[in-house]
């Protein structure tokens, strides 16, 4: 029988209960804390710690929750973060069951206790920092930028509106993988199958009428892995922070291919 419980080394257990802040508008947070093991030390369980914070201290979304506690509790504290403002992907993380970015998450939008564990499936470095060194070699290997034999002339390479409209749904991307962390086809296969992040990528470029490789991108998806172990569950849709669709990329992906298949 296929076992999908996490091996009992990888289960959080109960942690370390913070010294509560007062105050009369308090929260608290459960967050997922493990370290690698020290030279030669075996690696101990990861562990949830509960920090209560006055809400009076912070700012309004769960990012300033964090850095709250960091800076004045546990500064050992480990996540990524840079823009605070939804643009650079970097804060990516699971809060209360769904992937979400920590700095566009508000605190009021959640109910009860906040639980807060890194992006699902992928092997932590810290605490709340995910290991993306595949992700991101995935995302290389699509040769993410624009191929054309044409020169480059004085000025940019134009688009009519009408071109330049099929890349919307696409460019916003910000490469957080909140998509395909929550995608059961990439937790199975994500050295085979590229993933929603990546293949919505490769679509942008796909669709891009400045672009001269189209075919080539395309037929390089053309195995039982890279693109069709998509099996539209729609959890890359649902969890998109930034609400975009790469369930649809997919699709078109798979449909252009089709087309191109049928022509040769
Ligand atoms: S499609 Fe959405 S969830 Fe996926 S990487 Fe891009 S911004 Fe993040
Ligand atoms: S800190 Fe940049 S997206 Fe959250």
């Amino acid at each position: 029988m296929a076992e999908f419980r996490l091996p009992p080394m990888s289960r959080p257990e109960k942690g370390k209960e913070w010294a509560a802040e007062s105050g009369s508008n308090t929260r608290t947070l459960t967050v997922y804390r493990w370290s690698p093991p020290e030279d030669g030390a075996t690696a101990a369980r990861p562990r949830l710690d509960k920090f209560t914070v006055d809400l009076s201290k912070i700012g309004t979304m769960v990012l300033d929750a964090l850095i709250h506690i960091k800076n004045t509790m546990d500064p050992s504290l480990t996540f990524r973060r840079s823009c605070r403002e939804g643009v650079c992907g970097s804060c990516a993380m699971n809060i209360n069951g769904t992937n979400k970015l920590a700095c566009t998450q508000a605190l009021s939008e959640l109910k009860g206790e906040i639980r807060v564990l890194p992006l699902p499936h992928m092997r932590v470095v810290k605490d709340l920092v995910p290991d993306l060194q595949n992700a991101y070699k995935q995302y290389n290997e699509v040769r993410p930028w624009l191929r054309s034999e044409k020169p480059a002339g004085e000025r940019e390479r134009l688009q009519s509106p009408e071109e330049r409209e099929k890349l919307d749904g696409l460019w916003e991307c910000i490469l957080c993988f909140s998509c395909s962390t929550s995608c059961p086809s990439y937790w199975w296969n994500d050295d085979k199958y590229l993933g929603p992040a990546t293949l919505l990528q490769t679509a942008r470029w796909v669709e891009d009428s400045r672009d001269d490789d189209t075919e080539a991108r395309l037929a390089a998806l053309d195995d039982d892995f890279k693109l069709y172990r998509c099996h539209t569950i729609m959890n890359c849709t649902r969890t998109c922070p930034k609400g975009l669709n790469p369930a649809k990329a997919i699709a078109g992906l798979k449909s252009r291919l089709a087309e191109q298949n049928r022509r040769s």
